[in-house]
């Protein structure tokens, strides 16, 4: 049975007020499963980021209902004071740049999450040493991200989002600055994580050849959200 990792219900998201309120989002509704890899696509400025960050609990919506798993974390409010707790404990971001912490190495920058969620420093390195391995990149993990190409530093960025085992990844272009093969490889990678980790995944992308790896696609129109699954040939963005 599929079980359910996110539910929206009725999300609206206005930024300001009176003359400059703009209305980014509208009532949105959708789900997404466990398991699933999510193509999040609209053109810019409809409010991908803004809808990622509201799923993120980083940015407050306006009104409206957020479940994260079984979990309803917004009502018309936060249901908790503590967002944070629930974005590492459920949650793993990827952005268009890395953002590994540049005076960490490899390793320590996976097991920063999982260390400060409390896990001990033996554990979150072996979790950190098999997720480097699964990304093939476990030579590097004494190397500093500079020493990295784009590519492998956007695959410890993805082991880093998996380090405290989130039930679902928000990823904000993880593609946008590789090339079409790693773009190729990121994607298949994020598809293959979602179904061996039980993950439901949200990708924003703006590239079309990304949407034939993904189950599904989000688009924002009319600020709602729509659910649709590509089908031969068609032309989604
Ligand atoms: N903090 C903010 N204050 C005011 N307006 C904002 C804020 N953040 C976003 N917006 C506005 O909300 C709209 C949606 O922005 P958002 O960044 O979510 O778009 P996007 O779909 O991610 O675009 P892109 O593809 O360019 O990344 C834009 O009109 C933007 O100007
Ligand atoms: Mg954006």
């Amino acid at each position: 049975m599929k079980k359910r990792a996110i539910k929206v219900e009725n999300l609206v998201k206005n930024f300001g007020k009176n003359e400059s309120l703009v209305e980014v989002i509208n009532g949105a509704s959708f789900e997404v499963n466990k398991g699933e890899l999510v193509a999040l696509v609209a053109p810019s400025g409809a409010g991908k980021t803004t809808l990622l960050m509201m799923i993120g609990c980083v940015e407050e919506p306006t009104s409206g209902t957020i479940y994260l798993g079984d979990e309803k974390v917004y009502e018309d409010k936060w249901l908790t004071k503590e967002t944070r707790k629930i974005r590492r404990e459920k949650l793993g971001f990827i952005f268009q740049a890395h953002y590994l912490i540049p005076f960490l190495n490899i390793i320590e920058n996976v097991t920063l999450v999982p260390q400060a969620n409390g896990v001990s420093t033996k554990e979150s390195e072996k979790i950190a040493m098999e997720l480097l391995e699964y990304f093939d990149i476990q030579d590097k993990v004494h190397a500093m991200p500079s020493s990295l190409s784009g590519g492998q530093n956007q695959r410890v960025a993805i082991a880093r989002a998996l380090a405290n085992k989130p039930e679902i990844i928000l990823a904000d272009e993880p593609t946008a600055a590789l090339d079409i093969k790693r773009s190729v490889d990121v994607v298949k990678m994020l598809k293959k994580i979602a179904i061996d980790q039980d993950v439901a995944v949200i990708m924003v992308t703006h590239d079309e050849a990304m949407l034939p790896l993904c189950d599904r696609i989000l688009k924002i129109e009319d600020k709602k959200v729509i659910s649709t699954v590509l089908k031969e040939n068609e032309e989604i963005i």
